[in-house]
């Protein structure tokens, strides 16, 4: 189970790579918008600083041909990393250059991922995630729980390598969801991850503790008392 961040906000990248237990960082244009016109390729190249090698990073391609997507997708790993896993819209012309790019060993995350049948087919031409998008099937009425508990059945059943990468949360209870069908990852935007620990009784806790300590030893610390 791993957690990645749905984010291209260098801030909050720094911010939830030292703090919390992620596995990569994910994007797509809308979320690029939200950074204004930013300097494209340096920014993922930061980005890839901050998270490492070791952490998965997610970009997006904008061609909806396959020729001008299998372009995209190099010019993207020539500037940024060889590593990116490419991010492309299941559709037709997508599953053509998911199958083109995988035989050329190139890391692909499936995505924008509505129905069962792009999911099945995004594993089948060798996609290496595939990524549901949780709230927006639900707005449009998509069982998204029983699609991800469906591809990750046909994963364990007939054995592909692929990964659920659930994506498209608005609250934490769906990404909460997406892992107990069997999404084995889930990107989500920094707010919603950090909202999980605003619950008022986490710091009270906390701070109760503190008061309890203070009245029995005062200002000394646990190191101090070595
Ligand atoms: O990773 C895909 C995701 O960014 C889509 O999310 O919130 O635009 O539905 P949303």
């Amino acid at each position: 189970m791993k957690y990645l961040i749905d984010t291209a906000n260098i801030g909050m990248i720094e911010k939830c790579n030292d703090l919390l237990p992620i596995a990569g960082v994910t994007s797509n244009p809308s979320i690029i918008k939200k950074e204004g016109k930013i300097d494209f390729f340096n920014h993922f190249k930061k980005i890839r600083q901050i998270i490492g090698s070791a952490k998965t990073l997610h970009m997006q391609i904008l061609a909806q041909d396959s020729e001008g997507i299998i372009k995209e997708a190099h010019t993207i790993l020539e500037n940024v990393d060889k590593n990116v896993f490419i991010k492309v819209p299941a559709t037709p012309q997508g599953l053509k250059a998911i199958r083109l790019l995988k035989q050329e060993n190139i890391g692909v995350t499936a995505t924008a991922v509505y129905t069962k049948t792009q999911g099945l087919m995004a594993m089948e031409a060798g996609a290496d995630y595939i990524a549901p998008y949780f709230n927006r099937m639900e707005n449009l009425d998509i069982d998204a729980a029983d699609t991800i508990a469906d591809f990750a059945e046909m994963i364990a059943v007939y054995g592909y390598e692929t990964q659920i990468l659930a994506a498209s949360f608005k609250n934490i209870a769906q990404v909460n969801t997406a892992f107990k069908c069997g999404a084995q990852t889930a990107t989500v935007a920094p707010d919603i991850l950090l909202a999980a620990f605003a619950v008022p009784s986490i710091q009270k806790a906390v701070d109760d503790f503190d008061a309890d300590w203070q009245e029995t030893f005062g200002d000394i610390s646990i190191c101090d008392l070595k």
